[in-house]
């Protein structure tokens, strides 16, 4: 294996490769994939494995510093990540300045920008002091990216803000969500299992548009805050996390016209519409995420006694897409956000809010991306050359002239 110092040496031309397809950009301990085959592992693990045995927060700490916990780490991380639960009132007024058809990830961006504010000694943009509070920084983010992601639903829906109870994670989140006053939100029916799993199964995902752009916001040396807020813009487009969205709409719409996904598929062949939640830079096999999901989709809407045509229809689109030439030779299968969507409506999340839910999830990955940037001492800025393809040199005109 090559050292950095030499690969470093070695570069010395300019090469081309758009959108970064085949760049490896860094060398990471995290997270690894193998896109042909479908494997998923976090340092080392199967998500199979952590999707069977494991929870949102151990995977947590895991993702972050390398190992499973002892029971004793793992309780002091819950302790932490509850003690850190609530935001200072100082923020609840930038909630105000927000008008209520605001999208919830232009908030949860410029509010956990702003978060940095409130703990100047954990956002110097020193590493070395930024690093000596790292984690009770990643402790915190975790817990209050939920926070603020539940007050973000709760300004929009015009409904008073819920202060965190002593509950578990996501029991928390659905707690600060769904509470009225005198009628606390009961989960009698599993819907913050199937959270946690979902937020298990987006914790990281290796150099993604997001996770990239953390690393770049890193690599300049800023603080943990100013990067992931800077992750969550990343994560909006639909291209990205913004797709289980879009997965919904799309069955929405596919419902309403009342086809059984057929028609769409001739659309998506023909370039008139796109598949959403199919396909993945990465991945030429099945996502091995959307596998776990899709086989527990069925489960967690029956233990929450719901039946939801849009499952009916998306199974009929994958069916259809899998048997496709169209989609076979491109190698076109479910990615993450084709079932999620569907999970998260079962549970009572608005569809403008699944996004932040991505962002919930993959925020220990950004964490554990931006530890390893910053941890680095040889760690150099990114910093990407381009193929100047505009005007040669010309001679300025005069405005009279032009
Ligand atoms: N539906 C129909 N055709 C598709 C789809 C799709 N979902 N995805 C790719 N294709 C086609 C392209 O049109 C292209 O066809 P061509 O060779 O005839 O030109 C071919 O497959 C290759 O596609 P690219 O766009 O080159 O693939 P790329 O790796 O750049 O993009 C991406 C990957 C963005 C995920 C793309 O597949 C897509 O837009 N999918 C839908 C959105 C989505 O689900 N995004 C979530 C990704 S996972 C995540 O971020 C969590």
């Amino acid at each position: 294996a090559l050292d950095t110092r030499t690969l470093r040496a070695k570069s010395g031309c300019i090469t081309f490769d758009e959108g970064y397809g085949n760049t490896g950009s860094c060398m990471s301990d995290i997270t690894f994939i193998d896109g042909e085959k479908g494997i998923l592992r976090h340092r080392g693990y199967p998500i199979e494995q952590l999707a069977e045995n494991s929870s949102f927060l151990e995977t947590a700490m895991l993702v972050i510093y390398g190992e499973l916990p002892s029971e004793g780490c793992l309780r002091a991380f819950r302790q932490q990540v509850c003690k850190n639960a609530s935001i200072h009132t100082g923020m609840h007024s930038h909630f105000d300045g927000f008008p209520s058809d605001a999208h919830p990830m232009a908030i949860l961006s410029s509010m956990l920008n702003s978060l940095g504010a409130y703990y100047p000694e954990m956002s110097s943009n020193d590493r070395e002091q930024d690093l000596a509070h790292f984690d009770e920084t990643a402790a915190l983010l975790i817990s209050k990216v939920r926070t603020i992601a539940a007050m973000t639903y709760r300004m929009k829906m015009g409904m008073p803000f819920v202060y965190p109870a002593d509950k578990r994670y996501t029991g928390n989140f659905l707690h600060m969500m769904f509470s009225e006053p005198y009628n606390e939100y009961i989960d009698d029916h599993g819907a913050g299992k199937a959270l946690d799993l979902f937020l298990m199964l987006h914790a990281d995902h290796e150099q993604n548009c997001s996770t990239s752009t953390v690393r770049m916001v890193a690599s300049g040396g800023a603080n943990l805050f100013a990067s992931v807020s800077a992750g969550v813009c990343a994560l909006w487009g639909p291209s990205h996390g913004g797709a289980n969205m879009a997965v919904i709409k799309m069955l929405e719409e596919i419902h309403a016209a009342g086809d059984d996904g057929s028609k769409f598929i001739q659309a998506a062949k023909k370039g008139e519409a796109k598949l959403m939640g199919f396909g993945h830079r990465v991945y030429k096999n099945y996502d091995p995420r959307a596998k776990i999901l899709g086989k527990s989709a069925e489960g967690i809407l029956e233990s929450i006694g719901m039946k939801d045509p849009l499952l009916d229809i998306a199974r009929k689109l994958e069916q259809a897409a899998l048997e496709d030439e169209y989609f076979i030779s491109r190698k076109l299968y479910p990615n993450v956000d084709f079932y999620s969507g569907i999970i998260l409506k079962a549970i009572g999340i608005p569809v403008e809010m699944f996004t932040v839910m991505f962002a919930i999830g993959r925020m220990p990955g950004w964490i554990a991306n931006w530890k390893e940037i910053a941890e680095n001492p040889k760690s150099r800025i990114h910093r990407p050359r381009q193929i100047y393809t505009g005007k040669t040199q010309r001679d300025y005109l005069a405005l009279d002239q032009r």
